[in-house]
């Protein structure tokens, strides 16, 4: 590949953002829908007749010694792996603003009619247990913000049981905003509207998307008082209490591991590691000698991917802390998260994050950071042998990462075969690069590259429909890029049509952009949730183009009164 030597001072600061990025309902569409208070007079019908689901808790609670002591209050746990806790019922009235019709039908084997049912709200928020349910909160620890934390745990969570579908698939349900638990700290256990707008809109967005994440059943809006600081400034307002409930194979995080190896519980360190492994990892044999180790490769492995995943959406978690990890490697615990608009590296969605510590750019990073307290954790189980080769699959993580990576940024250019890796590594950092000098939007980029047309691209004439790349092209070497890009792409020898098809598969044209959760949560303040629906039914779709998206503008450049816009970080 012929470099211009005029771009050569561009290229120092270019190895440089390299480093930064590699280093390291469907809702309700059913008609007639209607929000519904509790009427206590029409809850007559049982929940055989509606089958609800029929949970399980028995599974855990025989692999695991639970607390000894009995009582909803504040404490220092031992000795155990969950804790019995009721959920604290919200104040009614119980307004249903969302489920995921997906994910009641798909995995709770429920028709979504069910939730016109009356008593479906007090199921879904904990003001009724499901069949079979033994509520239980999660003990762990975990790190935060570089520091051991101690004992953290599920301060507002509560896991109802397991429920097997029609299918066979295990799943862990869970409320979150539910009540306090032994593990509240100075909390309240709620979670406020916004919050929980928030969470179900992106794990639901994330899984369309193609992002291994835990899911969200259902949205459910109360009028139980919650006292919030949103911005951390003193200014405490009166919001109200949410619960969400969501789903995933397992909730178990890094800090589960790492609270026992702390405290020195290394019965129950074995008892955790065994259950997952048995449960989650069921290529692993129970009886190898190394199956920690060949776990641990596999979370490694997972994890390296789980992020690449993020980089490739141009998704910000917000707060890597290790009790924020799961061990499956899913995305879970949505708080502070936030989906980059102007392409930089040192994007933070979380606003008090002053240092960038979990700035986008540096969560790879981050990965690597929770994956040697992952490997801390185990330590006490492994043998010096098993400790110097899980060392050792450790430092394969950034490369394994690069890999993903680079797969996928080569996609999103519509890039095929392999032999050119290199050149289309440098293909990739030039694009980002001057992605970062020109500010140029994330996610329209990357869509109006699979949009445009090789012959728009080589004539330069990007109509301003292409507000995203039209910016972009201004850059002075753009031309320089174009006429890289190209080429590869005609060497590869398949139609254009055939390269902005594949292109427009895996470059989403909308996300849940910050403006667009915080326009849908203002009016769900006020109970209008129609907002709340639109978002989750086009995020749905997230790679086709839809009329009603476009009417709000959900592709166009961000509106101005988003530029300042800070996002609550409190929860
Ligand atoms: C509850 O249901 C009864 C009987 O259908 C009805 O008369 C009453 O108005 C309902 N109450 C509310 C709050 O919807
Ligand atoms: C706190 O921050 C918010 C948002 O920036 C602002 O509206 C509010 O006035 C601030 N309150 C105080 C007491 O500074
Ligand atoms: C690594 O994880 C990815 C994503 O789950 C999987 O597709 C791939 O096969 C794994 N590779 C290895 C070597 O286990
Ligand atoms: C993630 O980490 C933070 C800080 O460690 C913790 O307080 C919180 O419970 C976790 N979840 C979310 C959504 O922030
Ligand atoms: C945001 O970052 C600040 C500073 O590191 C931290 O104290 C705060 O807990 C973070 N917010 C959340 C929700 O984790």
């Amino acid at each position: 590949m012929e470099i211009n030597i005029a771009a050569v001072s561009f290229l120092m600061t270019l190895a440089n953002c390299f480093l930064l990025c590699l280093n390291c309902s469907d809702v309700c569409g059913i008609d007639g829908w209607r929000l519904h208070s509790i009427n206590a007079s029409k809850s007559r019908h049982s929940a055989r007749r509606h089958n609800i689901p029929t949970l399980s808790c028995k599974k855990l609670m025989e692999a695991f010694p639970l607390d000894e002591v009995d009582g909803n209050y504040v404490r220092t746990v031992k000795r155990c792996v969950f804790s019995e806790s009721p959920p604290t019922p919200l104040k009614s009235p119980l307004k249903l603003a969302a489920v995921s019709k997906e994910v009641l039908e798909s995995i709770l084997d429920l028709d979504v009619p069910i939730s016109l049912f009356e008593d479906f709200v007090l199921y879904f928020s904990g003001g009724k247990l499901f069949p079979g349910s033994v509520p239980l909160s999660h003990r762990y620890g975990g790190h935060q913000f570089g520091y051991w934390a101690g004992q953290l745990g599920d301060g507002r969570a509560h896991l109802l049981g397991e429920y097997t579908n029609r299918k066979g698939d295990v799943w862990e349900l869970q409320l979150k905003g539910s009540g306090k638990t032994p593990y509240s700290r100075s909390g309240d256990g709620r979670a406020v509207v916004r919050s929980s707008v928030r969470e179900f809109l992106c794990s639901e967005a994330m899984h369309h998307l193609g992002v291994p994440t835990s899911r969200a059943a259902s949205l459910i809006v109360s009028e139980e008082p919650v006292w919030r600081d949103p911005f951390y400034n003193g200014s405490v307002q009166k919001e109200r209490g949410a619960v969400v409930l969501r789903l995933a194979r397992s909730w178990f995080r890094i800090g589960s591991l790492e609270i026992l190896t702390r405290s020195g519980e290394l019965d129950l360190l074995r008892k955790v590691l065994d259950f997952v492994i048995e449960e989650h990892f069921t290529s692993i044999k129970t009886n190898d000698p190394d199956k920690y180790v060949t776990w641990f490769s596999t979370v490694v492995n997972e994890t390296a991917h789980l992020i690449a995943q993020w980089m490739s959406v141009g998704f910000a978690h917000g707060v890597g802390n290790t009790d924020n990890f799961s061990l499956l490697s899913i995305t879970i615990d949505y708080g502070p998260f936030g989906f980059m608009e102007a392409y930089n590296p040192s994007f933070v969605p979380n606003t008090s994050d002053d240092e960038g510590r979990y700035s986008i750019g540096a969560q790879a990073n981050v990965g690597l950071f929770n994956l040697e307290k992952l490997l801390e954790a185990l330590y006490p189980v492994l043998n010096s042998d098993q400790q110097s080769w899980a060392k050792h699959i450790l430092k394969g993580y950034p490369q394994i990462y690069q890999r993903r990576f680079q797969e996928l940024f080569k996609a999103k250019l519509g890039l095929e075969g392999e032999e050119e890796d290199d050149d289309d590594g440098y293909l990739i950092a030039f694009l980002l690069k001057m992605m970062e000098d020109a500010s140029a939007d994330f996610t329209m980029t990357f869509r109006q590259l699979s949009e445009v047309s090789a012959l728009q691209l080589h004539s330069r004439s990007i109509s301003k429909t292409m507000w995203a790349l039209q910016e972009l092209s201004m850059h002075e070497y753009f031309p320089e890029w174009v006429n890289m890009y190209l080429p590869r792409l005609q060497r590869a020898q398949r139609s254009d049509e055939a390269r902005q098809h594949r292109m427009r598969g895996v470059n989403p044209r909308y996300v849940l952009r910050n403006w667009m959760a915080e326009s849908a949560i203002q009016k769900a303040e006020n109970d209008d949730f129609s907002e709340v629906r639109l978002l989750q039914e086009v995020l749905a779709r997230p790679y086709t183009e839809q009329h009603r998206a476009e009417e709000r503008d959900y592709a166009s450049p961000p509106p101005h009164w988003a530029r300042g816009l800070k996002v609550s970080c409190s929860s």
